[in-house]
C-alpha cells in the first residue's frame, strides 16, 4: 500500500510542468510553441534565456528530490525511494496535466540521482558539461550522461537496486530524446549558444 501512495504522490509532483508554468506566467510564452517545443530547461534557455532556464532546471530537479523524500517518509526503504524517484520522472515525462506528454527527464532524473548516489551526479554532470562545452549539443550531452549513469554506478559500487534504477532512468532519458537523436543523425539538431534566445 505504501508503494501505491509513494508512486501516486511522486507521479503527481513530477507531473507539475514547471517550464510551462514559468514560461506562461512570467514571460507569456508557451515553451511548447518555440524551439524544440520541449518544456525543459534547455528549451527555456533557448527561448527565454539563462535565468528562466536556471529556475526551470532547479524546480524540475527538486521534483526528483521530492520523489525520493516521499519514498523515504512513506516507505522508509531503498526500494520505496526508487519508486518515488521513478514516479517523479514518469510524471515529468508523461504528465497527467499535459495529456501524458512532457519533458525528457534529465533534470528530474538528476535530482533523484543526487539523492541516492551523489558521487555519480558529480561524474555525469562533469561529463555533460564537457560535452556541451565542446559540441554545443545539449541533447547529445544528456544522452551520453544518461548512458553513463548506470556505468558509473557500477564502477562506484552503488547498491544493486540503484544500479537497476540507473539503467531504467537512462532508458527513459534516451527514449525521450528520440526527436533529438533523429535531428542529430540528420545534422539538423540546433546548437546551444551563449546567452540563449538565439538558436531554435
Ligand atoms: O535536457 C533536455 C535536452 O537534452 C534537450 O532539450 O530542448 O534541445 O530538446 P531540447
Amino acid at each position: 500500500m505504501e508503494y501505491v501512495l509513494v508512486i501516486a504522490a511522486s507521479y503527481l509532483i513530477g507531473s507539475i510542468p514547471n517550464g510551462l508554468i514559468i514560461g506562461r506566467n512570467f514571460y507569456n510564452i508557451d515553451l511548447r510553441q518555440f524551439g524544440s517545443k520541449n518544456i525543459g530547461a534547455t528549451n527555456a534557455y533557448r527561448t527565454l534565456g539563462p535565468w528562466p532556464a536556471f529556475w526551470v532546471f532547479l524546480t524540475d530537479a527538486l521534483k526528483g528530490v521530492a520523489g525520493v523524500l516521499i519514498g523515504q517518509y512513506l516507505g522508509g526503504t531503498a526500494l520505496a525511494e526508487l519508486a518515488g524517484g521513478i514516479g517523479a520522472i514518469t510524471g515529468h515525462n508523461w504528465s497527467v496535466f499535459l495529456n501524458f506528454k512532457g519533458g525528457r527527464g534529465v533534470a528530474t532524473g538528476l535530482g533523484v540521482i543526487a539523492m541516492i548516489a551523489p558521487k555519480v551526479t558529480l561524474v555525469v554532470f562533469a561529463v555533460w558539461a564537457a560535452i556541451v562545452y565542446l559540441t554545443r549539443y545539449v541533447s547529445l550531452a544528456s544522452i551520453v550522461a544518461a548512458a553513463l549513469v548506470p556505468i558509473s554506478m557500477w564502477l562506484l559500487n552503488v547498491r544493486q537496486e540503484f544500479f537497476y534504477f540507473g539503467i531504467l532512468a537512462a532508458l527513459f532519458v534516451i527514449i525521450r530524446h528520440r526527436p533529438n537523436i533523429e535531428r542529430l543523425l540528420k545534422g539538423e539538431e540546433p546548437k546551444i549558444r551563449a546567452g540563449g534566445k538565439t538558436a531554435s
